[in-house]
């Protein structure tokens, strides 16, 4: 009996200190809300939607591995082992700790982010992490005469954009890494937004998704019930690999990863 009593006076105490204190995610609703005046945000639109939805924090800030892999099984059902390469290289992108990283960090060219996205303009060219209408049109005209998006419209969308990269932009990195990179993003939006067994996925919830960076719920979307998993992500990356036909990279350039937010370009092989 006393320590019922002494568990609900504890409940009432963290109640009442919610009104002073943001709630953990844990404790979250995860209701959509954009990012206010002190949030920031990344070039990838899983990440800020999963921040405006409260799976990540909400000021996108202070991210570690834990916070990320949760975040990413809550909201989307991702297995760690699908992004978790991403997370730990993205550690290097920090300003300030060892362990966390801010979606402003992770804006840095050459880490994962890269030239030829889906929807934002290259570095060189402009914001390399706000959406741009402009350069999502490659995407939301593709797969004609359909209400989805596959992995062969996918993969031809990376085809279009890399070419329109080439074309506009001198400074182009276009090698192995990057086309690893680009190749699970787009297996990334089509399972997260589609049936990751098959690798179809409705434009209108893919077009929120990048549009707004909110989970389409109202509109009908769930989180996966099936884990999503480097098998099958891997399975949909093969059809996107081959209808990307990718061009090789461009001459003289080696895969590299840029491994420090400095001035001076550190980096882990050629430029
Ligand atoms: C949680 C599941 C994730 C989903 C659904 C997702 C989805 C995507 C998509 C679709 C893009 C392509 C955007 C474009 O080309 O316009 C992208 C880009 C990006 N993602 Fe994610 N991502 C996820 C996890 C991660 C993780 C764990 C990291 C690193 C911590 C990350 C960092 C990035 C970065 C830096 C870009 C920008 C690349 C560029 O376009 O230059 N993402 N992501
Ligand atoms: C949270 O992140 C910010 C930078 O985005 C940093 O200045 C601050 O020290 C971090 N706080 C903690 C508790 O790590
Ligand atoms: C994607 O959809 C288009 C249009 O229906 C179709 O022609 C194509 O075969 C599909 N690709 C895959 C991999 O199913
Ligand atoms: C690349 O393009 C920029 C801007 O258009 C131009 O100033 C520069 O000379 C070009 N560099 C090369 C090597 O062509």
């Amino acid at each position: 009996m006393s320590s019922s009593f002494s568990f609900l006076a504890f409940a009432a105490a963290v109640a009442f200190s919610s009104s002073v204190v943001a709630w953990p995610t844990a404790r979250d609703d995860h209701g959509f809300q954009e990012p206010g005046d002190n949030d920031v945000r990344s070039p990838c639109p899983g990440l800020n939607a999963l921040a405006n939805h409260g799976y990540l924090p909400r000021d996108g800030k202070n991210i570690t591995i834990p916070i990320m892999m949760d975040a990413a099984l809550q909201g989307y059902n991702i297995q760690p082992e699908v992004i978790l390469l991403a997370a730990r290289v993205s550690l290097m992108t920090s300003t300030y700790a060892w362990d966390a990283f801010s979606l402003e960090d992770i804006r840095l060219h050459g880490n994962i982010e890269h030239d030829a996205s889906l929807s934002r303009m290259d570095e060189a060219l402009g914001s390399n992490w706000e959406f741009n209408e402009d350069i999502y049109t490659t995407l939301a005209n593709s797969n004609p005469g359909v209400d989805y998006y596959n992995a062969s419209s996918a993969g031809e969308v990376q085809r279009l954009r890399l070419e329109q990269s080439l074309r506009d932009n001198n400074a182009t990195h276009n090698t192995l890494s990057e086309l690893t990179i680009r190749t699970r993003e787009s297996a990334l939006y089509l399972s997260v937004m589609g049936d990751p067994e098959t690798g179809v996925a409705p434009k209108e919830y893919v077009d929120i998704f990048f549009r707004e960076e909110r989970l389409p719920i109202e509109e009908g979307w769930k989180r996966s019930d099936v884990p999503i998993n480097d098998d099958l992500i891997n399975a949909v990356e093969k059809v996107i690999l081959d209808a990307s036909q990718w061009p090789g990279p461009v001459e003289g350039q080696c895969a590299w990863v840029r491994t420090d937010p400095g001035d001076d370009l550190d980096i882990v092989g050629p430029r």
